[in-house]
């Protein structure tokens, strides 16, 4: 990782901490790795998150339905979904710095180093060509960009054929061949490439023995595919129809790096959406775009967000994509959307000999619905919403603000922790006890922070690092005519709002229908 983009994931890890968003686990025994205890702040956010991801699929949507299914399941199921004999990451270890790394990451991270490449061959052009540069052109008529461009095309072709017949002796070719170094130590010093098994397994019962191995779930999809017919029947729900869930999910993860980005344990959001067959590309499109609408709408910034297209298919899927977020590490995978055609309900269907088809009452026919996912790391989101919210920024002298830096946290407001903070000037004339009321009303409709130590330039240094979009001051005049300050956490500009008038004009910009109102 370039030594900026380390430095702002650094920020962004030790702002968590000191905080209360983000804790290393059990941190008194130094920490387990890749996995983490969200704090106080961290916990509200995350609830906020997943209340607007759940309101948009199961209350904006009359054809979606959520569950919450458990995580241990029949070892069965990850029989028929391919998880005990597919959900494998190629492994390799560099015999020097014995560092151990995903194979196909190495060579994914070779194949983005020659795209680099090209960029900057463009760049040049460009600037040698001025207003008459033709980017398409060049691209397809420069030979060094055709070299680059060929041996990119090679590469992935081969990428391909590895991953998917499980060939590891051509992935350690590849890595030879593309004449990749250990980042640590530099040397080509690889080790066979090995494929290692993600999920975590444990017992069931009291008797140790392998026929009670059962797995913690690597995904919570398989949740829905058992209950597929359960929540259809039950809910009367006719094709096309989503069920959606949130939940725990496990992987051993080789490399588990980069904070909460990669963890061990983590949290999915995923939809899975029945169609009839021959419908679903039309559906993966339609998810595509309305799920990068949905984080759009976040206000993060639309140049953030870009979506991959998948060339290594996953086992179930015949069309498959990323929405990539602009993390501190440079873009990478937020959620992912797949066409995962009929394989997990015709397999699981195999395995436990019972049916799981639709009846079309319109064609008459029984069939296996395909479906379109799409899955969001919950974690992944949470990362995505601090890293691009944490600022520090310079204060022209502001009155009433603390010093000339503040470090802000400018989280979407319907997904702050607090909404707004109840701040009495001083803690004596009775402002305290009006302070204390005022708060005490807000409660019902907001999370409100009442906080009476300090200047209240101090104070407002807080709220800002915890993303509280308002704060409203008690002061002597509000003793007089019922009315206060109200500060903006993003202009920090004041006005002076009458009390009664405060739930209105709060409501309108912290409200989650607000957000979801905007989505389009
Ligand atoms: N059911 C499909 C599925 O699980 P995936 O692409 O493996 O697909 C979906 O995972 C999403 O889950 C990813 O886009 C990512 O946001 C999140 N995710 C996957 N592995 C993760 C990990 N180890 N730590 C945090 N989030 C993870």
């Amino acid at each position: 990782m370039a030594n900026e983009q380390d430095n702002q994931l650094k920020k962004v890890i030790s702002h968590a901490k000191e905080y209360g968003f983000i804790f290393p686990s059990s941190e008194i025994y130094d920490g387990l790795s890749a996995v983490y205890d969200y704090g106080q702040n961290g916990a509200e956010l995350k609830n906020n998150i997943k209340e607007y991801w759940w309101k948009f699929m199961t209350q904006m949507h009359d054809n979606i339905v959520g569950i919450d299914a458990a995580i241990f399941m029949h070892p069965t199921t990850w029989k028929a979904s391919g998880h005990v004999d597919a959900f494998n990451d190629p492994m390799v270890d560099n015999k020097d710095s014995k560092k151990r790394y995903r194979a196909d990451v190495l060579i994914e991270d070779a194949i983005g180093k020659m795209e680099e490449k090209i960029a900057k061959e463009v760049e040049k052009a460009a600037k040698r060509f001025g207003e008459s540069f033709d980017k398409d052109m060049f691209v397809k008529t420069n030979p060094r960009v055709a070299e680059y461009q060929k041996k990119i095309d090679e590469t992935n072709d081969r990428l391909k054929t590895a991953m998917s017949s499980g060939n590891m002796e051509a992935m350690k070719q590849l890595i030879i061949d593309l004449e990749i170094n250990d980042p640590i130590s530099g040397t080509k010093n690889w080790t066979d490439v090995r494929q290692f098994n993600l999920m975590f397994s444990t017992e069931m019962g009291s008797v140790a023995d392998d026929a009670n191995k059962i797995y913690l779930r690597p995904e919570t999809a398989q949740g829905i595919f058992v209950n597929f017919l359960n929540v259809q029947k039950t809910g009367r729900m006719k094709i096309p129809f989503g069920i959606a869930q949130i939940g725990k999910a496990f992987r051993n993860e080789i490399v588990a790096r980069q904070f909460i980005f990669r963890m061990r344990e983590f949290e999915q959001m995923e939809m899975q959406f029945f169609v009839k067959p021959g419908t679903e590309m039309e559906w993966y499109e339609h998810w595509k775009q309305t799920r990068m609408k949905w984080h759009k709408a976040l206000g993060l910034g639309n140049d953030n967000y870009r979506f991959h297209d998948h060339l290594n298919l996953a086992h179930y899927a015949n069309a498959a994509c990323d929405i990539q977020f602009n993390f501190p590490m440079g873009f990478k995978e937020l959620e992912g959307i797949h066409s995962r055609t009929d394989f997990d309900l015709k397999s699981h269907e195999k395995f436990s000999g019972k049916k799981l088809q639709y009846f079309d009452v319109e064609s008459n026919q029984n069939y296996v619905p395909y479906v379109v996912e799409t899955s969001v790391g919950l974690d992944r989101l949470f990362l995505s919403i601090l890293s691009n919210s944490l600022k520090e920024e310079k204060l022209a002298s502001a009155e009433g603000e603390e010093g000339n830096e503040r470090v802000v946290l400018s989280i979407p407001p319907a997904l702050a922790p607090y909404k707004i903070a109840v701040l009495p000037l001083v803690k004596k004339d009775g402002l305290d006890e009006k302070a204390k009321s005022i708060a005490d009303d807000l409660r019902s409709s907001f999370r409100c922070y009442y906080e009476e130590k300090d200047t209240i330039g101090k104070r407002y240094r807080r709220m800002d690092a915890i993303g509280t979009p308002y704060c409203i001051t008690i002061d002597h005049q509000t003793l007089q005519d019922n009315t206060v300050t109200l500060r903006d956490r993003d202009t920090m500009k004041q006005e002076r709002v009458a009390i009664a008038a405060l739930k209105d004009k709060v409501s309108e910009s912290v409200s989650l229908t607000g957000l979801l109102q905007s989505i389009k």
